[in-house]
């Protein structure tokens, strides 16, 4: 494992590791694709990802497990959202088994950067595709890149798992009928001026409500919502332009086998989030980060569990998925795909 590297105080952020995956498409086909120490990508002036953002990515991570085995959670499930996400935006898609494999490659290749167990750290994978021939008129492209790319990362949002401050947004980020149920790099794009008047104000996170009514809540830039009710249930948002979150699906399996929690996906109206017991944001980046606080246009929102520390329900949750991520609680059959 590499020694110059504090685990523990690692933020989210990129840090080189020597080997990403490449594998180009040209001619209607994958070709078989390799590993490749080069961080760089020449591309022309004219690609299809400069001048129409054809791009799409994935996020996941790998563990090191408590009994020294390096895994990674649910894998099939991103190739199966990347494959999802490329034919949205005509990409050609990559083969699903190939992705696993290839996920296994490139970790296996920056063993020695998976973190150490108990550091709280993990190794970031990140799976992108993009549009790489000249494209003017107004189309996509006809040659296409997947990489995939490893960084050790420590908590998203600062401070790990003290509560965050989040507001009510302005601005949407997805329409219905939008793109805002795949991951392409330009709902992020819609996201940024928001996310930084957000930070500028004081704020951790924006909340996204429906474009059509503004009335229901959809998610933040990075991660979906989940909720706690004062009777014990987990309540998480249904809509078509929310990304369907891999943490939040299996958080939902996590509460009802695990903890015996009833759970619901419905819409969740902006008007009940004052109700709540307990707030929290799932992602691979964001595990569980808890929310304190819902500013609501100048009106503050305070939940139950306070701004001081997680509520005992995402606490619960929290600690059963990554007990099972780490390998000290028992998965599910298929979600642990071991890859040393
Ligand atoms: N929503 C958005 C907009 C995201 O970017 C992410 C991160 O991937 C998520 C939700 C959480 O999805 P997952 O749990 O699959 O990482
Ligand atoms: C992830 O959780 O993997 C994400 O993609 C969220 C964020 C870093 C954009």
């Amino acid at each position: 494992m590499n020694k110059n590297i504090d685990w523990s105080s690692l933020g989210f952020g990129y840090v080189p590791t020597e080997y990403r995956f490449v594998s180009n498409y040209k001619n209607g086909e994958w070709d078989e694709g390799g590993l490749t120490t080069d961080s760089n990508i020449v591309l022309n002036e004219c690609a299809g990802v400069f001048q129409y953002a054809q791009t799409i990515f994935e996020g996941l991570k790998a563990y090191r497990t408590v009994d020294g085995h390096i895994v990674t959670f649910r894998p099939d499930l991103n190739a199966s959202r990347l494959k999802d996400s490329a034919v949205r935006l005509r990409i050609p898609p990559y083969d699903e088994a190939k992705f696993v494999e290839a996920v296994k490659q490139v970790v296996l290749a920056n063993e020695d950067m998976v973190p150490p167990y108990g550091s709280g750290a993990s190794l970031y994978i990140r799976p992108y595709m993009m549009g790489t021939n000249p494209v003017i008129g107004v189309k996509p492209a006809d040659e296409y890149q997947f990489r995939i790319f490893t960084t050790p990362v420590g908590p998203y949002f600062k401070g790990g798992c003290k509560p965050i401050s989040i507001r009510v947004c302005d601005y949407d980020r997805a329409a219905p009928h939008g793109t805002g149920n795949i991951k392409a790099g330009l709902n992020y794009a819609m996201s940024l001026y928001a996310i930084v008047e957000a930070h500028e104000l004081g704020f951790d996170e924006n909340m996204y409500l429906d474009a059509a009514t503004r009335t229901k809540v959809e998610e933040t830039g990075g991660a979906n919502f989940i909720f706690v009710t004062k009777d014990n249930k987990l309540v998480t948002p249904k809509s078509n332009s929310i990304l369907p979150s891999i943490t939040r699906r299996s958080l939902m399996v996590v509460a009802k086998e695990y903890l015996g929690m009833e759970v619901e996906e419905r819409e969740v109206y902006f008007d009940e989030v004052k109700d709540f017991a307990e707030c929290g944001l799932c992602g691979t980046a964001a595990v569980i980060s808890p929310v304190g606080r819902i500013n609501d246009h100048g009106k503050d929102i305070f939940l139950p569990s306070g701004m001081e520390e997680m509520g005992p329900v995402c606490t619960k949750l929290r600690e059963t998925l990554t007990g099972i991520q780490m390998g000290t609680i028992k998965a599910p059959e298929g979600w642990i795909c071991t890859i040393k």
